[in-house]
């Protein structure tokens, strides 16, 4: 008997997400990001969802021959480009379009011997300052690129790092117009936050989208907004099971550390999902869950295995739990509640993201 733990992933919201994301995009075309194993959801699980993409963005080129491999003969692109000389064959025996950030890349093109010349999204460092090319260099780039004979067409691209914040957009976007002024060629400047945010403005939108977090249901900018304000639905749901009740008195301690001592008498509930399934150690006393689809909260320190959880607010709303009770850790639970895994995420100081892409390998997991 395996344990109860189980992820599943929602394929209908994944597919509604990405028609969310195609409204706010308008006319743009829209790249679904499925880097990090889709998020965490799994390139394979996620592909029928976003078949109605215009492209797949990823950075690992496995990832890249996996989306082949399922049949897709449109764009992928390579968000940080080749890392490898011979990564360039692969790009033409596959045609993946690729992110040129730094000279080495395109010292790597200009030797690279191919007889199909291969389209580049020139990436300028506006501001985040991690890839791509300073603004007084941008142009300069531009110009060794557009002299290969091995390279076909060259997009504009820039990547925002304020879109989800009050800082915003507005000081990289002047600086990218300003890079690209009159040069020919597609732009693509907006992820998840900037399409939700700033997209109204079709000069921002551009002609090209990259969608990744929205896709998978988590605000970009949560708190400020929750994916129900955006309209994004759930795509995983990450549930298991009470293993245990217990009985305690005032003055008694739970899990390691004894980091929760009961006040009062009170149950509590052992459910199977730890650190080691990729639920976040750095869950603290309440942490919201829900058992049996109530909402209740984490107490005491999170464990390899087993977490444990408050039960009174369950018998308070009339659920009795007890072993095999549904526990949801993020996600849907069997009655419909939504737990948003950016509230567990808020919880434990990190984001829906890092919840997403750390499942472990050994959750099984359940598409719908
Ligand atoms: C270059 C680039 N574009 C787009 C995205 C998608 O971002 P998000 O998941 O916030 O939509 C990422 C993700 O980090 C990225 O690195």
């Amino acid at each position: 008997m395996p344990r109860p733990i189980c992820a599943h992933i929602h394929t209908a919201a994944l597919a509604a997400n990405l028609e969310r994301a195609r409204r706010c995009a308008a006319d743009a075309r829209v790249w679904a990001v499925v880097k990090a194993n889709a998020y965490g959801h799994g390139i394979e699980r996620v592909w029928g969802a976003f078949r109605s993409a215009d492209g797949f963005a990823l950075l690992d080129l496995q990832e890249a021959e996996r989306v082949r491999a399922l049949g897709w003969r449109g764009p992928i692109l390579l968000l940080e480009g080749v890392f490898e000389a011979r990564d360039l064959e692969l790009c033409s025996r596959l045609s993946l379009w690729h992110t040129v950030h730094c000279d080495e890349q395109i010292d790597m093109l200009a030797a690279h011997k191919t007889q199909q010349p291969q389209r580049v999204f020139l990436k300028l460092n506006s501001g985040m300052n991690r890839l791509g090319f300073a603004p007084p260099r941008y142009r300069s780039a531009w110009a060794r690129l557009n002299a290969l004979t091995q390279v076909d067409e060259i997009s504009h691209m820039t990547h925002f790092s304020d879109a989800d914040g009050p800082r915003g957009i507005a000081h990289q976007w002047q600086a990218f117009c300003t890079a690209t002024r009159d040069l020919p060629g597609e732009r693509s400047v907006c992820n998840s936050a900037a399409i939700l945010r700033h997209a109204g403005d079709a000069q921002v939108r551009g002609d090209w989208v990259r969608t990744g977090i929205a896709l998978y249901g988590s605000a970009p900018d949560f708190p400020e907004h929750s994916a129900a304000t955006w309209e994004l639905a759930p795509t995983m749901t990450l549930s298991t099971q009470l293993l245990a009740v217990q009985q305690l008195q005032a003055g008694d301690s739970v899990g390691y550390g004894s980091r929760f001592i009961a006040e009062a008498p009170m149950r509590i509930g052992v459910a199977a999902c730890g650190y080691a399934d990729g639920y976040p150690r750095h869950a603290d006393t309440g942490t919201p869950v829900l058992v049996g689809g109530v909402r209740t909260r984490l107490v005491g320190r999170v464990s390899m295995d087993m977490v444990t959880v408050d039960l009174e607010p369950v018998f308070s709303a009339g659920v009795e739990p007890g072993f095999g009770t549904e526990v949801t850790l993020w996600g849907r639970s069997g009655s419909g509640t939504v737990l948003p895994i950016d509230e567990v995420a808020q919880a434990a100081g990190t984001v829906g993201y890092e919840l997403m892409c750390a499942l472990a390998q050994r959750v099984p997991v359940l598409t719908d």
